[in-house]
């Protein structure tokens, strides 16, 4: 470890040793020589390197590419501030990649394109050497002894499990850590800390029993509940109901810029008391509330923070990819080394940043874990959404095929119910197809 304190060592005590005065100047190295803290930073991150909560880069995939990977070479990307060459520089050892899909697909077909982001993100991760897909906090440390950046995949909104429990645990099956509850629109079953979309909207019940029910299984699938863009309401309900400690994965500081995305300090007293974790946000909005920001306000969140829960309860999720504007200097993913070199200079010490660089992130991660092991009796929930409670016209409607003649109503349903008709039909099919594929 070269410190500049002791001045043993390192290219500052060289510097030092051609001048004299010794003594005073090595006690005031690290303040003159930007250099030595660089390098105490650099090495630092070597050793503790950042895992962050919050990356949009597949939705810039979907966006820029379609999702064709052919397309470009991961390494050096342009247009975006996310590669692998950058998060190398910016000693990122792990990544929560978001699969996002907008509202507007909310009861539309917000599930198949949730599948494809995940496919993307999946595909980037195992097509890559540089990149390995983990689902286990066991699996993120191993990544690190390999030089790999682990990837972990987090939905972020509620409304791409479309209100079924099943969909919920079919994405853990495809490797699904952790899920934001809402993003900009209500569900129906919690709220939003955005009033944008005027979906689902409600005076109380901000989290409802189904609601909770999508908490449990979460709690007993070990998927991490993801409070950022949930309204205050719902992450207290959260907060109250959850067995497992949770995280905002990217919100920032209310008490420093009172944007809603952020988190007010008594909410951060209760997140504390669940052992839970916030991941400071860098986009500047969230950050100075303007659109221009600066390191030394973002500073700002991570100090006022610290004050108020303690360095053990922050992380990083930087939000790249989903926001357009962010501070000077730190601009893109290999610009991490900045914040941290910032906050050494604040006197965080090396301890705390430590935890914040990835030693908080796994252990929220490896209690989510022990959680999960503890319910491991518990059966899957097969609690359904109640159908007053969604408001889908399209959804087929699951009832037996109506034998005493025509229907009454000829609307979408009426359909729907004559469907069945053709599952005798079906099913021989699909036995035969599958009595040929048994390998
Ligand atoms: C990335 O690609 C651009 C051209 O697309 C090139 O100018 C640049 O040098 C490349 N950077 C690296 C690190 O390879
Ligand atoms: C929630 O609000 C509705 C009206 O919006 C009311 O009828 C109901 O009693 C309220 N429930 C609680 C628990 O406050
Ligand atoms: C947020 O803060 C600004 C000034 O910093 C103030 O003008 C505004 O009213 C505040 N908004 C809320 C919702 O408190
Ligand atoms: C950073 O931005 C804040 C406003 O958010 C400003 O007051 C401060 O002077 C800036 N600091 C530097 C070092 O530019
Ligand atoms: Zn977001």
């Amino acid at each position: 470890m070269s410190s500049c304190k002791t001045a043993t060592s390192g290219s500052c005590s060289l510097w030092v040793k051609t001048l004299s005065h010794l003594v005073v100047l090595s006690s005031l190295c690290p303040l003159v020589s930007g250099y030595s803290v660089r390098e105490r930073v650099h090495d630092l991150m070597s050793r503790y390197p950042l895992i962050d909560g919050h990356n949009d880069l597949a939705l810039q995939l979907r966006i820029h590419h379609n999702n064709r990977l052919s397309q470009i070479d991961l390494h050096n990307v342009s247009k975006v501030a996310t590669d692998i060459f950058r998060l190398q520089a910016g000693h990122v050892q792990a990544q929560m990649f978001a699969v996002y899909v907008m509202c507007g697909a909310q009861e539309k077909d917000a599930v198949r394109l949730t599948l494809e982001q995940i496919d993307v993100v999946r595909r980037m991760c195992t097509e890559y050497q540089d990149f390995e897909l983990v689902t286990s906090a066991q699996e993120l440390q191993n990544a690190k002894m390999r030089h790999k950046i682990a990837c972990l995949i987090s939905i972020e909104g509620g409304h791409s499990i479309d209100s079924s429990i099943p969909a919920l645990r079919m994405f853990y099956q495809l490797g699904v850590r952790s899920m934001a509850l809402t993003h900009t629109c209500n569900t129906p079953w919690a709220e939003s800390s955005s009033k944008l979309y005027k979906v689902y909207q409600r005076h109380n019940n901000s989290l409802t029993p189904f609601g909770k029910a999508v908490v449990e299984e979460m709690n007993r699938l070990g998927m991490i509940v993801d409070l950022s863009h949930t309204s205050w309401d719902t992450a207290m309900a959260v907060l109250r109901h959850s067995k497992a400690p949770v995280i905002f994965s990217h919100s920032s500081s209310y008490s420093i810029c009172n944007h809603s995305r952020n988190v007010p300090d008594w909410l951060l007293r209760e997140l504390k008391k669940k052992q839970g974790l916030i991941m400071v946000n860098l986009h500047s909005n969230f950050i100075s509330c303007k659109d221009k920001a600066n390191i030394s306000r973002v500073a700002d969140h991570f100090d006022h923070i610290k004050n108020v829960i303690g360095a053990e309860s922050i992380g990083v999720g930087g939000d790249f990819e989903g926001a357009v504007s962010f501070p000077q200097g730190l601009e893109d993913v290999s610009k991490y080394p900045a914040l941290i070199q910032e906050l050494l200079q604040r006197n965080w010490t090396e301890h705390d940043l430590a935890n914040v660089l990835r030693r908080n992130f796994l252990q929220v991660f490896e209690e989510v874990e022990r959680v999960r092991d503890n319910l491991s009796y518990n059966l899957p929930s097969e609690i359904q959404v109640p159908a007053e409670e969604v408001q889908n016209s399209c959804r087929l409607d699951l009832r037996p095929p109506d034998r005493r003649g025509l229907p009454s109503d000829q609307g979408p349903s009426s359909r729907a119910q004559q469907r069945p008709r053709g599952l005798p039909v079906l099913a021989i099919v699909v036995l035969i197809s599958s009595l040929l594929m048994m390998d």
